[in-house]
């Protein structure tokens, strides 16, 4: 889809070219899901989970594929759930996007090393774990990539977040992400850039009343 109503340029981040009535495809990072009536917070059990980590639109086209976000987890220290095994319940979000509530595309877990058996550890011993959500419906279809991140306690404890555990998750990801990666023979350059005034800081709404510091952080991952 090229053309994107103008209503919606607005509320898009990133530099945006407007041709007429039309912004230039690629042009922004993403669409802020509250504009379209979603929400930078997931559905979860005990409330939301923020979504704070976006990858942007305008990283390379192959990276926001399913098999792109799999090999791109991987070069960052993830794999899919313990032999297939999913642990958790499924969420859902609406990224405002016009396609109202979906659920996660793929579900990753901190690998220690190991990207077969090492999600299994992650899921006795805890550690980090990241879900996807696509944006990609008719109404805001950038195709950037929005993260729930979250460091979990071990499976002994329930999976239960760790105190400040949406941060910690958000800025150990991030912090194992940035520079240079590669993974299957892909290179990847990563740069990150934090957002405030997307997400409101504070524990209302939050799962497990957790408290959020409000930041999102934006990955553009560029394959070199
Ligand atoms: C889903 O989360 C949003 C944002 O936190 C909230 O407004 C909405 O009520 C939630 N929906 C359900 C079904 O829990
Ligand atoms: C979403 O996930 C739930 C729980 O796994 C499943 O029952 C439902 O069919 C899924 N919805 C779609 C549209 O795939
Ligand atoms: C959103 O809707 C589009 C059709 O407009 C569909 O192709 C896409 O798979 C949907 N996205 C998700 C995450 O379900
Ligand atoms: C983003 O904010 C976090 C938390 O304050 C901080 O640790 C991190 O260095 C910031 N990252 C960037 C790229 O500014």
């Amino acid at each position: 889809m090229l053309a994107v109503p103008l209503a919606v340029f607005a509320f898009a981040y990133g530099s945006a070219v407007v041709t007429g009535l039309t912004l230039q495809k690629r042009a922004v990072d993403f669409f802020d899901p509250a504009q379209g009536g979603g929400s930078i917070f997931d559905n979860a059990t005990f409330g939301g989970e923020p979504l704070n980590v976006i990858i942007s639109w305008q990283s390379s086209p192959d990276v926001l594929t399913d098999d792109g976000i799999l090999n791109f987890a991987r070069a960052i220290g993830f794999s899919q759930e313990c032999l297939g095994l999913h642990l958790g319940d499924p969420q859902t979000a609406n990224l405002g996007d016009g396609n109202g509530s979906v659920n996660q595309t793929v579900e990753f877990r901190q690998d220690f090393g190991n990207d077969f058996l090492g999600t299994c550890l992650e899921s006795l011993v805890g550690g980090n774990h990241f879900r996807v959500f696509r944006q990609n419906g008719p109404q805001a279809n950038s195709g950037a990539l929005f993260l729930a991140v979250s460091k979990e306690q071990p499976a002994s404890q329930n999976h239960d977040i760790v105190p400040d555990g949406y941060n910690i998750g958000r800025d150990e990801l991030v912090a194992g992400a940035v520079g240079t990666k590669s993974f299957g023979g892909v290179t990847y350059n990563v740069v990150a850039k934090n957002i405030t005034g997307l997400m409101p800081a504070g524990s209302d709404g939050v799962n497990h009343g957790i408290a959020v510091d409000g930041i999102v952080t934006l990955l553009t991952v560029t394959i070199q």
